[in-house]
């Protein structure tokens, strides 16, 4: 019962493969030097050689600002990837999970974003997400599209690390206040995506099927954000840094990015059961276990 994974040092594929013991089958991790995705016939020969009963693709060109002047490689990843797995898939008969994101959306709505609102991408790494969305949903009829915001947790550089290294240099740095968010556990997601492919594998009636929104519970902005990560960072001895709150009219950054990017998360609460512990657990998990890390580094020196 081998699920395939697209991503292997990936953030969202650490964590997968970190939470392999929920998946009682085999998982086999693939990166960028691994699978080229240069025709469909190395994606079947794949599939096919490992006999795979799923596939999850945590693949994808995520880097917001740099798709805006290199949206040819965005556009491979994000869309012409998704689409060869999803015909390989589709010819298989197995289920496929493409993750996707909150930035579909152009964040003009008042309130949360349900799976039925209409995407509107306002940068070039939501458009390509939502072309790859597109081609999944024409190509693979068992497939489930989860979208999923800010995600944060040990394994990789995310929010997080960027504020702890401005902790450690006790520099100040500015956090833009008007983007709001739902911040969202890496190893949790994780943990759900790995038991949602397995009700699909299990072909139940009610298993997943077209778009899910599936985020943490707490809706703040990323100056909020950064506050209660320094805030907890001190906690641990890290040096208290501060930050400033911006606009995102004066951040500036490259791409533009929906102010309001607020999943509402009903359905995989109320029809899969899925559920996050509140931000500052894990937060405090997180923060405790990067600097649980840098003491071992420390006095391996
Ligand atoms: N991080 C967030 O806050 C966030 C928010 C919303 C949505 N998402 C979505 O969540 C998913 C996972 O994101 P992430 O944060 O884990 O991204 P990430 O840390 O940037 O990892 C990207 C993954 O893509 C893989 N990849 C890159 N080029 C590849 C190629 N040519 N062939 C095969 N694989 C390639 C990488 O492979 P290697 O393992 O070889 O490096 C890596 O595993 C993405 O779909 C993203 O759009 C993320």
């Amino acid at each position: 019962m081998t699920i395939v994974v697209i991503g292997k040092s990936g953030q969202l594929a650490t964590d997968l493969a970190g939470a392999r013991a929920q998946y009682s089958g085999d998982m086999v991790f693939f990166g960028r030097n691994d699978i080229s995705f240069a025709s469909l016939a190395e994606v079947d020969d794949v599939l096919h050689r490992f006999a795979a009963k799923g596939v999850i693709n945590a693949a994808a060109y995520t880097s917001v600002d740099q798709a805006e002047s290199n949206h040819e490689q965005a556009s491979f990843l994000n869309e012409v990837i998704p689409e060869r797995l999803a015909i390989a898939c589709e010819k298989m008969k197995i289920p496929l999970i493409h993750v996707s994101t909150d930035q579909v959306f152009d964040g003009a709505k008042h309130g949360m974003y349900n799976e039925n609102d209409t995407p509107n991408p306002l940068n070039v790494y939501g458009m390509t997400k939502l072309r790859g969305e597109e081609r999944v949903g024409k190509y693979a009829e068992e497939s489930l599209i989860v979208r999923v915001s800010w995600i944060f947790g040990p394994s990789a550089r995310n929010f997080i690390h960027l504020c702890l290294d401005a902790a450690r240099r006790q520099a100040d740095f500015s956090v833009v206040c008007d983007q709001i968010g739902k911040p969202t556990y890496g190893p949790r997601l994780a943990e759900e995506l790995l038991r949602l492919m397995a009700l699909m594998i299990s072909g139940e009636k009610n298993s997943p099927r077209g778009i899910l929104h599936v985020a943490g519970p707490n809706i703040m902005s990323r100056y909020e954000q950064a506050e209660k990560i320094l805030d907890t960072a001190a906690t641990f001895g890290f040096p208290k840094a501060s930050c400033a709150a911006v606009t995102t009219a004066e951040f500036g950054a490259a791409a533009r990015r929906p102010l309001n990017a607020v999943l509402d998360t009903t359905k995989a609460e109320g029809t899969f059961g899925i559920s996050f512990r509140d931000f500052s657990v894990d937060l405090r998990h997180t923060i405790g276990q990067i600097a649980g890390l840098q003491a071992v580094r420390t006095e391996m020196k």
